[in-house]
């Protein structure tokens, strides 16, 4: 009897995240759209869901609840804390290795004080005046593909050498190291990958960051990691803090932009019309909009921000209790009807600006500003350069990134 009701309780319990539907591999998992639709039918804010490692957080999908709830200070984002929703068994593996949290598994106040430090670098005027260099980068890569031969993997061409580049540009990390970092980011991201490897991959970064904070020390240039030196020297850091924070801005700002970019040009790829009206016009504005449709229609952080309750929250009258894990899927917010109306249409005249894709609260993305830029001029370019641009494979060949923390494509093959 016993065993009977833990089978039927077990199995009331969807698993997450939910598989996605091979037809439509942009679209959110049906299952999640499902629950979500039963969550604004029913006026509930609140559902139990299993997680990777058997524990079972709240699942929050309506844009209203998820906005509240990363508002509310008692929502906590210390990995430490026991019943931490973990993204993946990496995240454990970190947090569990004590290793010095950055600001982002940091809560108010010295997640404020921290973050504070690095903020004027991605003012929206100190990121414009990084456009012209993103251009440069952008046509030279554009240059080598369409110098080389064809089909092309628009992944490796563009979609990680980019955002690659730039990030160590801001960081001032030599762009020789890049594969480095690209195999390494990669590595600790990977759902499938083993503790060990994952483990290994973070202690290699930061012990690499480690050492350039140590080089920057000696020999400061106009970067952030120099900056993130300056603070050590001032003892506003430790070593370890400076490092951490430096692996935060790079692991946040490669994997995420390079996902999106991927997955942006296949998007617009399979939405004709919608590419034209990017490609065709001169009002920048155009292409800025696009820009949010896309980060909304395609939500790449798909396993949802992850938050523990540090004391007993009542919200839309449920109780989440303290110590419990909450998730937070955007992805489902972004396309909540009463918000974005007909979501399942890739419009790139819509306003989309209320988007949750770059989070929401205080841990709202702090590098916005950088992977606009960056997927502006992406846009922007390669359709205009490379007007006859499609795909080599058919959609459904694609190999996207289900299994990854950043929804994304491993590899897109173009031709022109
Ligand atoms: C399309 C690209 C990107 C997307 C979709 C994205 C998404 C996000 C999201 C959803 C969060 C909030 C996480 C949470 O609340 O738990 C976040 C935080 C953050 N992102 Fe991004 N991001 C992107 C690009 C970047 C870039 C380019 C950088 C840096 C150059 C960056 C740096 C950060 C940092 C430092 C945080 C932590 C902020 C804090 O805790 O105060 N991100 N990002």
């Amino acid at each position: 009897m016993t065993d009977a009701l833990t089978t039927l309780t077990t199995a009331a319990v969807p698993d997450f995240p939910m598989p996605r539907d091979s037809g439509c591999p942009f679209a959110p998992p049906p299952q999640l759209r499902e629950l979500h639709a039963e969550q604004v039918r029913a006026g509930q804010p609140l559902t139990k869901v299993r997680i990777w490692d058997g524990s079972t957080p709240w699942v929050v999908t309506r844009y209203e609840d998820q906005r509240t709830l990363l508002a509310d200070p008692r929502c906590s984002v210390d990995q430490r804390r026991p019943g931490f929703p973990y993204m993946n068994p990496s995240f454990q593996e970190v947090a569990e290795r004590g290793s010095e949290p950055a600001f982002l598994t940091m809560d108010d106040p010295e997640h404020a004080r921290i973050r504070r430090m690095v903020t004027g670098a991605f003012t929206v005027k100190r990121v414009e005046a990084m456009r012209p260099a993103v251009q440069r980068m952008t046509d030279g890569f554009i240059d080598t593909m369409l110098a080389g031969p064809k089909p092309v993997d628009l992944v490796r061409a563009l979609a990680l050498p980019l955002p690659s580049l730039v990030i160590c540009e801001l960081l001032g990390v030599p762009y020789e190291d890049h594969e480095f970092f690209q195999t390494k980011t990669e590595m600790a991201m990977r759902h499938d990958a083993s503790r060990e490897e994952v483990g290994a991959s973070h202690h290699a970064l930061l012990e690499y960051l480690d050492g350039q904070i140590q080089v920057k020390l000696a020999d400061p240039t106009d970067d952030l990691l120099s900056e993130l030196a300056a603070r050590h020297r001032d003892g506003e850091l430790t070593r370890r803090q400076a490092a951490s924070m430096g692996l935060l801005l790079l692991g946040a700002g490669h994997e995420t932009t390079a996902n999106m970019i991927a997955l942006g040009v296949a998007a617009l790829l399979e939405h004709p019309e919608q590419l034209t009206a990017i490609r065709d016009s001169d009002d920048s504005k155009i292409l800025s909009g696009a820009v949010e449709e896309l980060l909304r229609y395609l939500t790449i952080i798909h396993l949802g921000n992850r938050r523990i309750a540090l004391e007993d929250i009542e919200i839309g009258g449920q109780t989440i209790r303290a110590g419990e894990g909450i998730v937070l899927p955007s992805i489902t917010a972004n396309w909540e009807e009463a918000y974005f109306p007909d979501p399942e249409r890739l419009d790139v005249t819509r306003d989309a600006r209320r988007h949750q894709a770059f989070g929401f609260g205080i841990h709202q993305c702090l590098g916005q500003p950088v992977a606009r830029l960056e997927l502006e001029v992406v846009f922007g370019t390669l359709f205009r350069r490379v007007p006859t641009l499609r795909m080599a494979t058919d959609l459904e060949k694609l190999h996207f990134k289900e299994d990854g923390l950043v929804y994304g494509l491993y590899e897109l093959p173009v031709i022109w």
